[in-house]
């Protein structure tokens, strides 16, 4: 990596910016001239985002005379959008209210609004292990001390979290969590540990910041509330949603839902980033709501993710059974490998990275989703984006980078 010139009067702050080697993976797959597999980036599949829908609502409402679609809009959100958005969410377990909703710039930065405002540097914010960390970075880039929470089959370990506070010597700040189809792992939080997990929040009147993007892509099992939902209204519940999984990424349109009294912190917080978020796609996302497109949308996406899902996990059993083990989500988008490091010779994900690269796919290695680094034996795939026929293929490459990197001695070329 290139370093600024010496002499830059850069602020101290740059230092805490860590960057994202999960956004990083566009590029450099972007740079690639032969043909990959990638299973490293979270997006949807190419062909479940709407395109059709989006062009007609285009042709109708950002075509000649809608100069009022490309101006400024509201910060708090195209008014259009949150009157659907609302009646979107009615009956749903993210139910609310105008005077608790913020239209963001997609979900990141609902996660950098919220530990904006909450977040001083040296505040301990509690993060899952493995997590997302765009949104441990974000805490990082506040200052943030972080403290990693296991995670298992049923979310964050949340019986550990009173102890691992206790040896820390202080209690969070913030608890950042995504419990639902948790990225990377998948799990999903038990009904039984959200409700523990408000139950310390309250006790250490810590924000909980309940990130959660893939909820509406259930595919099995039954709905688990959300924390909003269980929180009742609760202002120490910050809840952080994006059409970024459910319509399409490139939009960047997502929203914060928030206790009132936070709502013009957040304006004034989003006031210094972008005014508002763009206009255009606001009004895309509008239409798509209103015209009754999402329900339909989402039990289509469903079925085909579900269907992506088992033929991903086949392809592990066939290629992968001897050396690896994974997680069955319900829902949402990755899958979490773990390679047995006796049959593996302690192969480090992050080594294997290239050399899967060079053999045509690409994913996440697990020390990039933990803030310590851990999970060297570990890698995220998503299975999303990928039919499956292209998703064997590229199973077939991982299983083929694996045995060359373990006969050249564990080390890349
Ligand atoms: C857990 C989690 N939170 C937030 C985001 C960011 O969403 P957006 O792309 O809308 O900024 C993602 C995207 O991958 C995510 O997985």
């Amino acid at each position: 990596m290139v370093q600024p010139p010496a002499g830059l009067p850069m602020a101290a702050r740059a230092e805490d910016l860590i960057g994202s080697i999960i956004d990083s993976s566009t590029s450099l797959l972007n740079e690639q001239s032969h043909d990959i597999v990638s299973f490293a980036m979270g997006s949807p599949a190419p062909e479940s985002v709407p395109t059709d829908v989006l062009a007609d609502i285009q042709a109708t409402t950002l075509g000649a005379g809608a100069a009022e679609a490309f101006n400024y809009s509201a910060t708090e959100g195209d008014p259009p959008l949150r009157e659907a958005l609302l009646k979107t969410l009615a009956g749903t377990s993210d139910e609310t209210t105008g005077d608790r909703l913020t239209i963001t710039s997609g979900g990141m930065q609902g996660l950098d609004l919220a530990f904006k405002l909450f977040v001083d540097p040296g505040d301990l914010v509690v993060v899952e292990s493995p997590t997302y960390t765009n949104g441990s970075a974000t805490a990082m880039a506040y200052g943030a001390n972080l403290l990693e929470v296991p995670v298992d089959d049923g979310g964050m370990v949340v019986e550990q979290l009173p102890d691992l506070v206790e040896r820390a010597g202080r209690t969070p700040k913030v608890i950042y969590t995504i419990p639902t189809f948790q990225n990377p792992s998948g799990a999903t939080m038990s009904l039984s540990r959200r409700h523990e997990l408000l139950e310390l929040a309250r006790h250490w009147g810590a924000l909980l910041i309940d990130d959660d993007p893939y909820g509406l892509l259930r595919f099995e099992g039954q709905n688990v509330p959300t924390l909003r939902e269980l929180g009742g209204g609760d202002p120490l519940v910050l809840s952080v949603r994006t059409f970024s999984k459910i319509i399409a990424p490139g939009l960047r349109v997502g929203w914060v839902d928030a206790d009132p009294a936070l709502q013009q912190p957040l304006i004034h917080a989003k006031q210094t980033m972008d005014t508002c978020a763009n206009m255009p796609a606001q009004r895309l996302v509008t239409g798509f709501l209103e015209q009754g497109h999402l329900q339909p949308h989402l039990r289509t996406q469903c079925e085909e993710y579900r269907r992506r899902k088992v033929a991903m996990q086949q392809a592990l059993d066939e290629h992968l059974g001897d050396i690896a083990r994974w997680t069955d989500p319900e829902g949402g988008f990755f899958l979490w490998v773990t390679l047995d490091s006796e049959a593996t010779g302690g192969l480090h994900t992050q080594e294997l990275f290239e050399t899967a690269l060079a053999e045509g796919v690409a994913f996440i290695p697990g020390p990039a989703l933990s803030p310590a680094g851990h999970f060297d034996n570990a890698l995220r795939l998503c299975f999303a984006s990928t039919s499956p026929e292209r998703s064997k293929e590229g199973v077939l490459r991982l299983r083929r980078a694996i045995d060359s990197l373990i006969a050249r001695g564990g080390r890349h070329a």
